[in-house]
């Protein structure tokens, strides 16, 4: 028996009801995004290696441990090839090689016959100066690897010269080669159905390309800015994005090898304030609206700042120096990062390793003024703003190219995997990208997360994940009159499930139980009368409501 197949570790399938949240979330995410003036940007799920390893940085746990990466195939190098192939038998005598060429004289349909068999050179191997066509004609084919095709086609072609009168072969003799590339020149020669099979030393595949599965986005949308040249209108450019991201964690609850993200990303020339404080505390202050509007509450906004790279450089020597008395002490983990990276030992979570982590340098002390000075005003406008947040000196984030402002936006109702979101400031990443100076702030939330956190709000209230009614017809007769219905009700804008007048009433009220808050009987009586029974689930209460205020009745919260 075969085996049945499962979605890969780490990845999986989103169902309906759920899916509805997700479209909510995302729906809301947009209205959000509109409002504050940002637009779409879609950018490809996979681009170049390169771009992550020099983006997010070699060292970083994504990219040294997470990627899904390939080579994206090797290409057949064919006029490398054909080149030094006729090279070779130029210089030996007494072949005279010439090729491209069997006569000039209206040969153009044959060559294009030949060329559609696959045959892509022919040769004429002239036994004197010249063309001579009653000497040795040689047709030529270059392929990757030995193929039946490829030995037929050569056959073909063959018979092809032979009928066709244009071709002026028809007294020529005709040889057949197929030429394909070996590592090693062990049995040059081979005969197979008149067809010599020629081994060639050398390698002539192009070397691939090696390709990514984008485990974030902020690299590909400062590759898009650059590659469009976005920053020449002078303006700031507002993008948000919404799509899969890819990285081979160990998964477990809130942690996914495919997972999705909202993020947004603000970027542009200096001229165009794109390093302002305010651009910052404007992000933040919308990620608060945001939550608040997604209905999640109880979140916590962390703030730091990492300073520029220079102030980075300080506190790394900082911390290097403070852990040389300690790091015998911590886990096999810091002593390595206390070596490769100090700055790592701050994303320490081993219990016992605490209490020498908070005796570390802060990187706070090892701001310069400019940086000092860019954070007090962030701060100072989330102050004005109202929006609370507590500031966390540990808090340097996982990806290389940040710069002074970084946040993670946390909840306690997610356990281990408590990020909802993080973000940053990434001051020099376009450069690092080959790109104009664009000083950049965004953010990226984790949508499996946002749904548990608010999945886990639903389950007091799982009504929220189910269509406003269902429509119960007594009877066949009446499922005409139940698709009207349902049409004008869904044409007020109300999630409707039509049930079939085909189940008895007992069952039609289980199957309204599962799916939909309330029931309506549509019965001839209620027909007739333009009174229909409606009953609510959740408080088991039976109301019988006018048809004309029926879609009211329906989405009015005082009907719970
Ligand atoms: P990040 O902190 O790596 O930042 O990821 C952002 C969010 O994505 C996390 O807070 C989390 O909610 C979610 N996330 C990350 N990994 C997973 C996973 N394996 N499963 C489920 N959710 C996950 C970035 O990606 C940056 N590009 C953010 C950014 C934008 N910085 C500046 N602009």
């Amino acid at each position: 028996m075969s085996q049945t197949l499962k979605a890969v570790r780490g990845t999986r399938d989103l169902l309906p009801p759920e899916t509805a949240l997700w479209n909510r979330i995302e729906a809301t995410a947009r209205d959000v995004f509109a409002r504050y003036n940002f637009g779409e940007i879609r950018t490809p799920v996979f681009e170049e290696t390169s771009l992550f390893a020099r983006g997010v940085g070699e060292e970083t746990d994504i990219v040294s441990k997470e990627m899904y990466t390939w080579s994206d195939g090797e290409r057949f190098e064919e006029n490398k090839m054909i080149a030094e192939w006729i090279d070779k038998n130029r210089s030996t005598a007494p072949h005279n090689v010439q090729p491209g060429r069997i006569n000039e004289q209206g040969t153009q349909s044959f060559l294009a016959k030949l060329n559609a068999l696959g045959v892509q050179r022919q040769v004429y191997r002239g036994i004197q100066q010249g063309l001579n066509l009653t000497g040795v004609t040689e047709l030529v084919c270059f392929r990757p690897v030995l193929s039946t095709e490829a030995v037929a086609a050569l056959v073909k072609a063959r018979e092809l010269a032979r009928s066709d009168s244009s071709s002026q072969l028809q007294q020529a003799r005709i040889e057949l080669r197929l030429v394909i590339p070996t590592s090693a020149p062990l049995n040059q020669w081979v005969d197979r159905n008149d067809v010599i099979i020629e081994q060639f030393e050398g390698s002539f595949f192009a070397s691939s390309q090696t390709l990514t599965l984008r485990p974030e986005n902020t690299a590909g949308v400062v590759r898009a800015y650059i590659e469009h040249g976005l920053g020449e209108s002078g303006q700031l450019q507002k993008l948000y994005y919404i799509g899969p991201q890819f990285r081979r964690e160990r998964p477990q609850k809130g942690r996914y090898r495919q997972f999705s993200q909202i993020g947004a990303e603000v970027i542009g020339p200096p001229s165009a304030g794109s390093e302002s404080p305010l651009r910052d505390a404007e992000i933040l202050e919308m990620l608060a609206t945001l939550l608040d509007e997604l209905g999640i509450s109880g979140w916590t906004l962390e703030l730091n700042s990492v300073g520029s790279s220079a102030d980075r450089a300080r506190y790394n020597e900082a911390l290097r120096a403070a852990l040389v008395p300690v790091v015998s002490q911590m886990c096999a983990d810091c002593q390595r990062r206390a070596v490769t990276n100090p700055l790592r030992v701050l994303d320490c979570k081993v219990p016992a390793d605490q209490p020498i982590i908070e005796t570390l340098p802060v990187i706070a002390d090892s701001l310069d003024e400019a940086s000092r000075v860019h954070f007090a005003a962030v701060m100072a406008a989330l102050d004005a703003a109202d929006v609370p947040y507590t500031r966390n000196h540990r808090l340097v984030r996982g990806l290389d190219y940040y710069t002074r402002t970084t946040f993670e936006f946390t909840h306690g109702g997610l356990g281990a995997q408590n990020a909802l979101l993080g973000g940053g400031r990434y001051d020099g990443l376009s450069e690092m990208l080959g790109g104009p100076r664009a000083p950049g702030i965004g953010f990226a939330m984790g949508e499996d997360r946002l749904v548990l956190t608010l999945l886990a709000a639903l389950d007091q209230n799982a009504a929220a994940l189910k269509a406003e009614a269902y429509i119960a017809p007594l009877g066949d007769s009446l499922n005409a009159a139940a698709l009207v219905l349902a049409r004008e009700l869904r044409h007020h804008g109300l999630w409707i499930e039509l049930g079939d007048g085909g189940f008895r009433l007992k069952k039609s009220f289980e199957a309204a139980d599962k799916t939909a808050r309330h029931i309506i009987i549509l019965g001839e009586d209620e027909l007739k009368s333009g009174i229909l029974t409606v009953k609510n689930f959740s408080t088991g209460i039976q109301t019988k409501v006018p048809r004309t205020e029926l879609a009211v009745f329906l989405s009015t919260p005082a009907s719970e």
